[in-house]
């Protein structure tokens, strides 16, 4: 089995010889030939020039040789396209202007053919220089996260702006809502014409809403989406961070996989979400700051746990992050690439 059908074989939950293995932002900071890169450009810069995207994706696999690549963009490149100004700054992205009014919402413009062409590129220059082996993952921001991006100018946090337009104007949330997931499915579709295996959907912050909310928020704009990418034939992989107390919902979004962030023992998740999808997760991102031994211990220790299922795809359960350890890093793919 190669990385690419060891990858799609995990996706679709069926036999295969060893979980496959990559990591979320694998792509960035902690890669010091990332930095050097980064120290010439902007990371806009980067996400928008084809070339300097599909350098970074490969950096990873070069090096440490994972089962899938991520394509390097970002998930506010949507806003982007739909007419909001970015920016990155010290203490997070900034988003302007702030969407508050119906007026706001309906000034934002729908993708169309001819937008995000530079992400599209990025993904055909990568697939060549993969060859067909190592899987090419495509992603996007669901459409609840965006929008919180969207209220709250940048820093979603406790999410005030969006829960008080939730309670005070629910149809203008909505609508926003289903703006971004026309523009966030139409998006993900052109990355599958692009030649991307699967795709991922961050909803990093619908795990700050109660049960109730996330099902009649979250959850439907995301399962809009899901159903269109569905239908392209690809696998899509849901995260949330945070997810245990909105899990089960999440898993009737029509989902391929559900990613699991850390705080949730694999163990529950695969009771929780049982045949309607895979898992994919979920090593605390700070176990790679930690002994190499350890960091194969616990690879061992969550794989033996979930032996009885097919359908795994090791992963950290967020982001690596930026101060992360080379050594750790390599661990961590090895120990997954050695198990039988
Ligand atoms: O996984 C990969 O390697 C692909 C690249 C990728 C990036 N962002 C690159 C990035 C992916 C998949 C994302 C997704 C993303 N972006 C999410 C969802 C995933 C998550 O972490 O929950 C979110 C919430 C964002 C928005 C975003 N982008 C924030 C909040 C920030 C600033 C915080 C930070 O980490 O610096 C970014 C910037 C960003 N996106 C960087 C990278 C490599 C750092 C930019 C730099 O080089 O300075």
């Amino acid at each position: 089995m190669n990385s690419r059908e060891r990858f799609l074989a995990a996706c679709w939950s069926k036999p295969l010889d060893r979980p496959p293995v990559w990591m979320m932002r694998q792509a960035g900071r902690y890669l010091p030939e990332y930095r050097s890169i980064r120290a010439k450009r902007s990371f806009l810069e980067m996400c928008k020039t084809p070339e300097l995207a599909a350098e970074v994706t490969m950096q990873p696999i070069r090096r440490f040789g994972m089962d899938a690549a991520i394509i390097f963009s970002d998930i506010l490149i949507v806003p982007e396209a739909m007419g909001i100004s970015i920016s990155y700054e010290e203490g997070g992205p900034r988003l302007d202007p702030v969407i508050s009014t119906r007026a706001d919402l309906e000034r934002l413009r729908v993708p169309a053919d001819g937008d995000l062409q530079f992400t599209c590129e990025a993904l055909r220059l990568v697939r060549n220089q993969l060859g067909g082996t190592t899987a090419l993952l495509g992603f996007a921001g669901a459409p609840f996260t965006l929008a919180s991006y969207m209220l709250e100018s940048g820093s979603p946090r406790e999410l005030i702006a969006t829960k008080s337009l939730q309670y005070s104007n629910p149809d203008l949330l909505k609508g926003l809502l289903d703006r971004l997931a026309d523009s966030v499915a139409w998006f993900l579709e052109k990355q599958v014409a692009a030649g991307a295996d699967a795709v991922q959907i961050f909803d990093t912050w619908a795990g700050n809403l109660s049960p109730s909310d996330y099902r009649e928020f979250a959850l439907p704009s995301a399962a809009r989406v899901i159903a269109r990418v569905r239908k392209t034939g690809v696998p899509v992989i849901l995260y949330i961070n945070g997810v245990a107390g909105v899990l089960e919902a999440a898993s009737t979004s029509g989902a391929t996989v559900m990613g699991i962030d850390w705080r949730m023992d694999l163990t529950a998740a695969d009771g929780v979400v049982g045949d309607r999808a895979g898992l994919q997760g979920n090593l605390d991102p700070a176990m790679l700051f930690a002994p190499v031994s350890r960091i194969r211990n616990e690879v061992r220790r969550v794989h033996s746990a979930l032996s009885r299922r097919s359908g795994h795809i090791f992963n950290l359960g967020h982001g690596i992050l930026p101060s992360t350890p080379l050594e750790g890093a390599a661990a961590f793919i090895d120990a997954v690439r050695e198990l039988d």
